[in-house]
């Protein structure tokens, strides 16, 4: 999905020369930081730990400003999880032999882990093992009983994995409705939100989906959204993908039916494991549509029939990832011993930063170089910060160029519409009717085609940005060095977007 863009050597050169780095001036700014932020050295023992775990990014002077995309593991973590593996015969857990029973111990000992952890009461909760979010999210969305007078709510504001369940609702005839999130901060109103939830099916199966926090604009919609939602009878899914690795997720303070979430966005290792973690009540309405291994007590050929495992069995297809499960509570004790309040104060002291100076970014003639989506402060809001980049004449600088030049000087962010579309769309202004319109002949469509198509007019000159997010080991350093990179666009005329079909 994403397509390059020609930089020419000249622009190269002029970045990495401005780049030059001045190690005087990054020290002075540091302390300036902390003058104005004192509470900022009460998260000092993050430096010390990115200096013990995460060194490989200042030996490899890598500035990694994508947390929202994947966070990053610690050394200990490897060395735990292979010194598990070299000192043990684990097999496939799916018997009762030694080498099975000693995975199956690991899983559940996770599996126990991973209830402590979000604070979830197992005699109400079931941890499923998926291989991620979108996994998690699939197995609500095909197995929910929409048939049955059902309803799909969500936010406009969701990750594609959330939205697609949407196929499953209309697959069952169900209604679809998104709740609107308005500009320019991108937060929902509660007054219309409530408005919706008075909407529910009385005695139906009512499903509202929304996320923790926003993967495009960083903000945290509110947690208490859920008991509202449950008063006025809808079952709640809590997407926090994006919310757990730098805050507190209390399942038992907030009670959500569902919660999603992907491992390696917390701690970086290892891929390939997320957890759908469900009432157990919730559970039982829903209805999978095919069975499979490890998921049936029974399922004889000539029977035709078959009969579900009980609880988390049911829904975890085939055979877990066994060698990695255990792992995940190596990284899970790994965030404990920092503390993830620590994590969440130091990104938010960070972010407060990043956004003062971003607005403080100013052309010669006085005009922004960085115009933000969302929340300009912390209230209620992450570190992931959305924005994109304006020239003095208020020409956009296409988002493909800056990611080109941000990798010539090693900074990891990302650019496009992060897979949350109708944040977006809200956040440039795009509509239904002009989406639809150009949709509308299509068979199939690429997202640069999208691009052309909308900016074609003049009417939008973005369809994507450039999003930077913070995380477990960023420290003022990153944040410094990605201010410093978007200097240098500082009085540059831009050639604006293009984009070829
Ligand atoms: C808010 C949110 N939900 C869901 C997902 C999907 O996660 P995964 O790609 O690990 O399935 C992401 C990934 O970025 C996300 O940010």
């Amino acid at each position: 999905m994403h397509s390059t863009y020609l930089i020419d050597a000249v622009q190269v050169e002029a970045v990495q020369s401005q780049m030059q780095y001045d190690e005087a001036q990054a020290q002075a700014a540091e302390v300036a930081f902390i003058e104005r932020c004192p509470a900022y050295t009460k998260t000092r023992k993050l430096d010390e730990l990115r200096q013990q775990e995460y060194q490989r990014l200042d030996q490899l002077g890598q500035v990694y400003l994508d947390y929202t995309g994947g966070g990053l593991y610690a050394d200990t973590q490897l060395k735990q999880h292979m010194q598990m593996l070299m000192s043990g015969v684990y097999g496939n857990p799916h018997s009762g032999n030694p080498t099975s029973l000693a995975s199956t111990h690991l899983d559940e000992s996770a599996r126990k882990y991973i209830f402590e952890y979000f604070n979830a009461d197992p005699d109400e909760y079931e941890v499923i093992f998926t291989a991620n979010a979108s996994g998690a999210l699939r197995i609500v969305g095909e197995s929910y009983p929409f048939e049955k007078n059902g309803q799909y709510l969500l936010t406009f504001d969701n990750h594609n994995s959330v939205n697609g369940i949407r196929e499953f609702a209309r697959g069952k005839n169900a209604p679809i409705t998104y709740v609107p999130v308005a500009p320019p901060d991108l937060r929902i109103d509660e007054a219309t939100l409530r408005e919706y939830l008075d909407l529910a099916i009385p005695g139906g199966n009512n499903l509202f989906a929304y996320p923790a926090q926003s993967n495009f604009s960083g903000v945290q919609h509110s947690l208490e959204w859920i008991a509202i939602a449950h008063e006025k009878g809808w079952d709640v899914l809590l997407d926090s993908a994006a919310f757990a690795p730098t805050n507190r997720l209390d399942i038992g303070r907030w009670q959500p039916d569902f919660v999603t979430l992907s491992f390696y966005k917390i701690f970086g290792y290892p891929t390939g494991v997320g957890a759908l973690i469900a009432r157990r009540e919730m559970l039982r309405k829903l209805h999978r549509p095919w069975f499979a291994g490890g998921t049936i007590t029974v399922a004889p050929v000539q029977g035709n029939k078959h009969f579900l495992e009980e609880g988390a069995a049911a829904f975890e297809d085939g055979t877990i990832d066994y060698l990695n499960l255990p792992a995940v509570e190596l990284g899970l004790k790994h965030i404990q011993k920092i503390d993830v309040d620590v994590i969440h104060e130091r990104v938010l002291l960070l972010t407060d930063y990043l956004l003062d100076e971003l607005q403080a970014l100013k052309h010669a003639n006085g005009e922004p170089l960085i115009r933000i989506y969302g929340p300009l402060t912390t209230e209620n809001r992450g570190g992931t910060i959305s924005f994109n980049l304006y020239d003095p004449d208020h020409t956009i600088f296409d988002y493909r160029l800056v990611e080109g030049l941000a990798n010539t000087v090693n900074i990891s962010l990302r650019t496009g519409c992060f897979c949350n579309p109708g944040a977006g769309e809200v956040a440039m202004d795009i509509h239904a009717e002009e989406l639809r319109e150009c949709l509308q002949d299509e068979d199939r469509m690429t997202f640069e085609q999208l691009v052309i198509a909308m900016t074609a007019d003049g009417e939008h000159d973005a369809v994507g940005a450039v999003r930077v997010s913070l995380g477990i080991a960023t420290n003022f350093r990153d944040v410094y060095h990605l201010i410093e990179f978007l200097k240098t666009f500082l009085d540059v005329r831009s050639e604006g977007v293009r984009f070829e079909g």
